[in-house]
């Protein structure tokens, strides 16, 4: 049975851009609940754990540099099937490949700086968000 949460950041290039707002209410218009939400900075050391999957990848570099290169905000969401609706929500990594009305077309420039990051299993959806959130931080 698929799950009800996901883990969601608005990245650096979003945060930086102004679209933190239009996000958020694209979010919840989209019937995602809020269950854990702040701003926060990554340091090198959390971007390369939290994206160690890719370690051996060539963008490894640049996507740990990016994330770490601003402030983002870490969110729990909340929803019937939510992480694969999410993903849908959001849209293709290449926003070029992006569908039309997503997140990721709307408000990312580049495969590399796509405005959004949505959990692609149950398992790393509670992975992620143990990894940003204390309990008493969820609600
Ligand atoms: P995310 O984990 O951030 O939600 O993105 P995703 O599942 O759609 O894509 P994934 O394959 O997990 O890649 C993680 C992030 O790495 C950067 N990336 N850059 N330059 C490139 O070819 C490239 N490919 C991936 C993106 O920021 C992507 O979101
Ligand atoms: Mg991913």
């Amino acid at each position: 049975m698929a799950g009800n949460r996901t883990f969601t950041m608005i990245k650096p290039d979003a945060v930086k851009n102004g679209h933190i707002g239009a996000i958020l209410e694209q979010i919840n218009a989209s019937g995602f609940r809020i269950v854990a939400m702040k701003l926060t900075q990554m340091t090198k050391r959390d971007a390369e754990t939290f994206y160690g999957v890719h370690s051996e990848r060539p963008f490894f570099g640049e996507l740990v540099e990016f994330m770490t290169s601003g402030p983002i905000v870490a969110a729990i969401l909340e929803k019937d099937n939510a992480v694969e609706d999410f993903r849908t929500l959001i849209g293709a990594t290449n926003p070029a490949e992006a569908a039309e009305g997503t997140i990721r077309k709307k408000y990312a420039t580049s495969i590399g700086e796509n405005a959004v990051h949505g959990s692609d299993s149950d398992e790393n959806a509670k992975i992620e968000g143990d990894f940003h959130f204390a309990g008493r931080e969820m609600f």
